[in-house]
C-alpha cells in the first residue's frame, strides 16, 4: 500500500510514520508536512534513510499540491494528522487554524473523492466534545456524545469531523474518524504541559500551571494512540467513529508533581498563573467500542508511560536544545537541500 502521513514531521504524526514504516516494509509511507513550527525534521531521523518511506513538503490547504501529489502517489490511504494544535494559540490566532484544520481537511477530502483514493482517517480529539464537569466522575465522553466545542482550535477540529461525515454519506467516501485523549510521549514539541514542564524543571525554572491546577485531563501514550489508529485504519467499519483512550485521569497538578518527583525538584517551582480563558474543566474518553470491536488494548498506563516519557527527554537534551534555540528549523535546509521537491 501506499499511505499518505499528513502532518508526519509533527509529534504523534512522526511515531506514526516511524511505526508504519518499521512494521510494515512491504508498504511505502509518504510524509507530507508543511514543516511549520511544530514540525520538525529531527523526529523522522530513524527512518529517513528508509527505502520505503519519502518526505514531501507541502500545505494540506494548497489544493494544486495536494491533487499533484495524490495524481503522482495514488495512496491507497490517507491518514490526516496535519493540524494546528496548541489552544493557548488559537485562542490568539484563531484564523490559522480554520484554514489548516478546516480548508486544509476539506482540500483532503476533496482530493480523495476526485481523483477516487480509497480510504481516508481523519485524526481528531476528545476535545469536540467539549468538557466534562469536575463534580461528575461518573460521565465519559462516548462516540454519541454531542459536539460542543468550547476553544477556537476544538471548533475547528469539530468543524472538520463534519465535513469527513458530510463527504462519507453525500459522496460515499470510505472514511473513518478516531477521537483520543490527551497524549504525551517522546517528540512532543515543548509548548505542550508535559515537555514543557520536564524542560523548565531540568533548568529549574517556574513551572506555569493556569488557575488551581485542578483541570483534569486523560492522559494516553502517544505509541498506543498510533497502533489504536492503525488498528482502526486497516480493520476499523467505514463511516465509524472511534475513541482513544487508556482511563488515566490526572489533575494538572498531579501531572505537574509527579515530573518533580521524578527529577528530585521541588515543589516549591510550581508558579499558579491566570487561567486560560474558556479552559475545559475535565476530559474523559469511554474507549469501550475500540476495545469491544477491534480488540485493542493500551501497552502503557500513566505511571509506566511517564516514566519512559521523562527517561527519553533526559536522554534526549540535544534534542530539546534545539528546538528552544530554533536550530531544529535548519535541519529541513541541511539534510534536504538536494532531494526535496
Ligand atoms: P503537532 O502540532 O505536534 O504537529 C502538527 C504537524 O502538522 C506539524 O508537523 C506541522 O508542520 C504540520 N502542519 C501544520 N499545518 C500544516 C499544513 N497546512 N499542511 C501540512 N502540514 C501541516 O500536532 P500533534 O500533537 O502531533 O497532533 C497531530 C494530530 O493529532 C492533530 O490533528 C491533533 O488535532 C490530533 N490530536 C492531538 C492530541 C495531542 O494530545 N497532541 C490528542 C488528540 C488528537
Ligand atoms: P495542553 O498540553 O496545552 O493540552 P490541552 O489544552 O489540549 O489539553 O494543556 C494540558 C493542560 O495543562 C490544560 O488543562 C492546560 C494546562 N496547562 C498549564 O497549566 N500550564 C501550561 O503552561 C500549559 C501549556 C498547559
Amino acid at each position: 500500500m501506499n499511505i499518505i502521513v499528513t502532518g508526519g514531521a509533527g509529534f504523534i504524526g512522526s511515531v506514526m510514520a516511524q511505526y508504519l514504516v518499521n512494521t510494515y516494509p512491504e508498504d511505502t509511507v509518504i510524509n507530507l508536512d508543511k514543516l511549520t513550527y511544530a514540525g520538525n525534521l529531527e523526529n523522522c531521523k530513524p527512518i529517513e534513510n528508509a527505502p520505503n518511506y519519502r518526505f514531501v513538503r507541502g500545505d494540506i490547504a494548497d489544493r494544486k499540491f495536494v491533487y499533484d501529489l495524490f495524481e503522482e502517489v495514488k495512496p491507497d490511504v490517507v491518514i490526516n494528522f496535519a493540524a494546528e494544535s496548541h489552544v493557548d494559540r488559537s485562542v490568539e490566532h484563531p484564523e490559522e487554524f480554520v484554514r489548516t484544520n478546516v480548508m486544509g481537511t476539506t482540500t483532503l477530502l476533496d482530493a480523495c473523492r476526485d481523483l477516487g483514493i480509497p480510504r481516508y482517517h481523519q485524526v481528531s480529539t476528545d476535545e469536540v466534545y467539549g468538557d466534562l464537569p469536575l463534580d461528575r466522575p461518573d460521565l465519559f465522553f462516548t462516540e454519541t456524545t454531542p459536539l460542543h466545542a468550547s476553544s477556537p482550535y476544538s471548533a475547528s477540529k469539530a468543524s472538520a469531523d463534519m465535513f469527513v461525515q458530510a463527504y462519507h454519506r453525500t459522496f460515499g467516501l470510505n472514511t473513518t474518524i478516531s477521537r483520543c485523549s490527551n497524549n504525551y510521549g517522546q517528540y512532543q514539541f515543548p509548548e505542550k504541559l508535559i515537555p514543557l514542564m520536564i524542560s523548565r524543571a531540568l533548568k529549574d525554572q517556574d513551572l506555569p500551571v493556569y488557575g488551581q491546577g485542578i483541570n483534569v485531563r486523560d492522559w494516553l501514550h502517544v505509541e498506543d494512540h498510533c497502533k489504536a489508529i492503525d488498528l482502526i485504519v486497516r480493520e476499523g467499519r467505514i463511516g465509524e467513529v472511534y475513541n482513544i483512550g487508556g482511563h488515566n485521569e490526572r489533575t494538572n497538578l498531579q501531572v505537574v508533581e509527579t515530573i518533580l518527583d521524578a527529577l528530585g525538584k521541588p515543589k516549591s517551582l510550581i508558579k499558579y498563573v491566570k487561567d486560560r480563558p474558556g479552559h475545559d474543566q475535565r476530559y474523559a474518553i469511554d474507549p469501550d467500542k475500540l476495545e469491544k470491536e477491534l480488540g485493542w488494548k493500551p501497552k502503557y498506563n500513566f505511571d509506566t508511560g511517564i516514566r519512559q516519557t521523562i527517561q527519553w527527554y533526559l536522554d534526549h537534551q540535544d534534542w530539546m536544545q534545539n528546538i528552544l534555540s530554533g536550530d531544529y528549523q535548519n535541519y529541513f535546509k541541511e539534510m534536504y537541500k538536494d532531494r526535496v521537491q
